[in-house]
């Protein structure tokens, strides 16, 4: 009989994303918005390698253009969360010492936190050999943040509820996304809250917020892998409160659509922007426009996988 060794060192890998569509609904009782949204994962990944501790540590370092300034490193962490929950769910005695490296943008609105979330999931869970199972991470998943579950599952999927209920949509190809980044942080409760005030503040002239759903069209664009048609679909609540935290990113969205993307559009809260280009070829194009403009730029395909271990 062969028996398997415990490894000593888990080292997992999760995906940022990008809301190709995000509606939002009212602010519900539990301080979370009713939201409908359309989930692509892409290529930039939170690296998490987890090793056997008594103590809960977590160090971060960055990929380029990732600036890791601001990302705590005590209790506040949610990777940190993340293994204290699996911990505390199945029982686990020890601690678990996490190494994260980040190549998805802090604070940028593409679940670059949600991500290490769920690498951290998959690696304790893999470390202490819990059994768990895949279900049981995914509900402890949404229980540390309404993107968590999609960074675990990847793909393209359409969100519900919290944005944590998710179902798969068909998705054929590959698209090309040019980010550029920005060089200050938007933080989600504030940006959510500032298309409360405007809401309320225009209550008048406004139609009142409906339940929200994803539009057809976006769906069709994904089943069909068809940049252009996405291009014309997409869209995003949080974009107009974003712009009017940050206005200085209306010159990024029009830099890049003047230089040839099919469309730019603010990443989930911002303040990331994305840019879906018909090509590679138009994709690195924009990357060299962007870059002149002094902007930080990164490139990315999507749809990903998500969360899983990686074999060194
Ligand atoms: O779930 P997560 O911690 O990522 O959410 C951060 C904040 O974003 C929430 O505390 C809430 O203010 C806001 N949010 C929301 N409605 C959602 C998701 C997030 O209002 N569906």
């Amino acid at each position: 009989m062969t028996t398997v060794a415990a490894p000593t060192v888990v080292h997992t890998r999760a995906p940022g994303k990008i809301n190709v569509f995000l509606a939002v609904g009212d602010l519900q009782g539990d301080g979370y918005h009713e939201l409908a949204t359309a989930y692509q994962a892409v290529s930039l990944y939170e690296d998490v390698r987890a090793r056997h501790s008594d103590d809960f540590t977590v160090r971060v370092s960055a990929g380029p253009g990732v600036d890791v300034s601001g990302v705590p490193t005590d209790e506040s962490n949610l990777a940190i969360k993340a293994a204290r929950l699996l911990a505390a769910t199945t029982g686990w005695a020890g601690g678990v010492d996490l190494t994260i490296d980040k190549a998805v943008p802090v604070a940028g609105g593409m679940g670059g936190g949600s991500a290490d979330a769920a690498a951290t999931l998959l690696a304790c869970d893999t470390l202490w050999q819990t059994g768990v199972g895949r279900d049981e991470l995914l509900r402890l998943a949404a229980e540390l943040g309404a993107d968590v579950p999609f960074a675990f599952a990847g793909g393209t999927a359409v969100g519900t509820g919290r944005g944590d209920e998710l179902s798969p949509a068909l998705a054929k190809g590959q698209f090309q996304w040019v980010l550029a980044l920005a060089d200050f942080g938007l933080s989600t409760p504030t940006v959510y809250r500032e298309l409360d005030e405007h809401r309320r503040r225009h209550q008048s002239e406004i139609a009142p917020v409906r339940q929200p759903v994803v539009d057809a069209g976006v769906l069709q664009a994904l089943r069909a892998g068809d940049a252009g048609m996405l291009a014309d679909s997409m869209h995003n609540d949080l974009q107009a409160p974003a712009l009017h935290l940050e206005p200085g990113l209306s010159a990024v969205l029009e830099l890049g659509e003047s230089n040839g993307a099919l469309a730019g559009i603010v990443s989930g809260s911002g303040p990331t922007v994305a840019f879906l280009t018909a090509d590679l070829d138009s994709a690195l194009e924009l990357q060299i426009a962007l870059s002149a403009a002094r902007l930080t730029v990164l490139r990315a395909t999507g749809p990903v996988h998500g969360a899983r271990v990686v074999a060194d």
